[in-house]
């Protein structure tokens, strides 16, 4: 099988992300071309990474590359797809896939009638740790899964005139930008959603036109609770990046941040302290690390991997353009209630309905 000639549309701060994988997928895939609308910004990235052809017009790398990545602001990347499809090339797009939902569904009929690959690039899909948490979370390790907080605390604070800014770029606010990624997570462990409510707020983060920080949380067919706190205001942390999972007979935590994921083993028996009250300490009995890895963006070569994999075999990608929407309108159902003071009704929005 000969290598992927692969091109990447936009060369900004996500593109650096991504160099250090391309050296390790090198007998599967070669960058062949860059486009940026910044022709210096596809040359660096052009010279960075090998390729041999930069150019400002996207659609000059057409010629040069079998599938694209596109990484650019998000009111883009329908634009950017739809001419990649037309162009008879298989897609790894950024998330979110679209700003609407008119946008992603031309995006999914593109991709079917073209026969090329869309794939919506959700790398926490592909992260051991939360691989290995599904997978937990799946045989019961610790018992039924009755709430899962998903915390990310970061401090995003793009300069004057950035399109992270402004709304009409970004496609939203924080949530839809950044919390893609969890409520993706968060269907993908629990399953079909019920109801929900999302509420935000521009306070701790003045420099965006919607809010910066949230609050979602989803309830689900099975009874569990779903809950994503995003911040992109936040001047320390101590969550960083965290996933934790309440059972029944304890508690997993993928503590994304340092790379590590534990199984706290609960209490048998009486609680603590003999009362009907009592307070836990953090690591009753010790807790077992099940996983430890490099922090670094290791998962990202495993996102691009399988991508180049869906085009060698034509299998379906994990992270997909039905799958990727269904997130999508799970968000924009909660934006819409929480313009209403309402509920969300998110019956019909699951996996596997739409
Ligand atoms: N998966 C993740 O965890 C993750 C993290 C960060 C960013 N992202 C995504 O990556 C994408 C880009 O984000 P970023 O942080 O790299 O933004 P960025 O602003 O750093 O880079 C965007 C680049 O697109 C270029 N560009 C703008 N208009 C263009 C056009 N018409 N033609 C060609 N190039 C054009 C800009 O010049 C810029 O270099 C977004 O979809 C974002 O959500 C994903």
């Amino acid at each position: 099988m000969s290598k992927i000639r692969l091109g990447i549309i936009g060369c900004g701060d996500m593109q650096s992300a991504h160099q250090q994988i391309f050296e390790a997928l090198s007998d599967k895939v070669v960058v062949t071309a860059t486009a940026d609308i910044d022709i210096d910004k596809a040359r660096n990235a052009a010279q960075i990474l090998g390729a041999v052809h930069a150019v400002s017009n996207y659609q000059d790398l057409f010629q040069y590359v079998d599938a694209v990545l596109v990484v650019t602001p998000h009111d883009l990347h329908h634009e950017m797809g739809i001419k990649s499809f037309a162009a008879g090339k298989h897609v790894l797009m950024e998330k979110p896939m679209a700003v609407s939902e008119e946008e992603c569904r031309s995006l999914i009929r593109a991709s079917e009638e073209s026969g090329k690959v869309l794939m919506v690039a959700y790398p926490m899909r592909y992260q051991p740790l939360v691989v290995k948490l599904k997978e937990l979370i799946d045989q019961e390790y610790l018992g039924k899964v009755f709430h899962i907080g998903i915390f990310t605390e970061q401090l995003t604070q793009p300069p004057e005139g950035h399109w992270i800014r402004s709304a009409k770029h970004l496609g939203g606010g924080q949530f839809f930008s950044h919390g893609c990624h969890y409520i993706d997570l968060l269907l993908w462990f629990l399953g079909r959603p019920s109801t929900g409510i999302h509420i935000g707020t521009r306070l701790g983060t003045p420099w965006m036109e919607r809010e910066g920080t949230s609050d979602a949380v989803i309830t689900f067919e099975s009874g569990a609770l779903g809950h994503h706190f995003g911040t992109w205001g936040a001047r320390a942390t101590r969550h960083g990046y965290s996933i934790h999972v309440h059972c029944d007979r304890g508690m997993l935590e993928a503590d994304i941040t340092n790379g590590v994921l534990y199984a706290h083993h609960g209490f048998e028996g009486d609680p603590p302290r003999g009362g009907i009250a009592g307070t836990l300490s953090p690591d009753p009995r010790g807790a077992e690390v099940i996983m430890q890895i490099a922090s670094e963006s290791k998962y990202l070569q495993g996102e691009l991997a399988h991508f180049l994999q869906c085009i060698e075999s034509g299998e379906t990608p994990l992270t997909d353009g039905p799958g990727s929407l269904q997130g999508l309108r799970v968000i924009w159902r909660l934006e819409e209630a929480e313009k209403q003071g309402k509920f969300a009704d998110l019956v019909g929005l699951g996996l596997d309905q739409a």
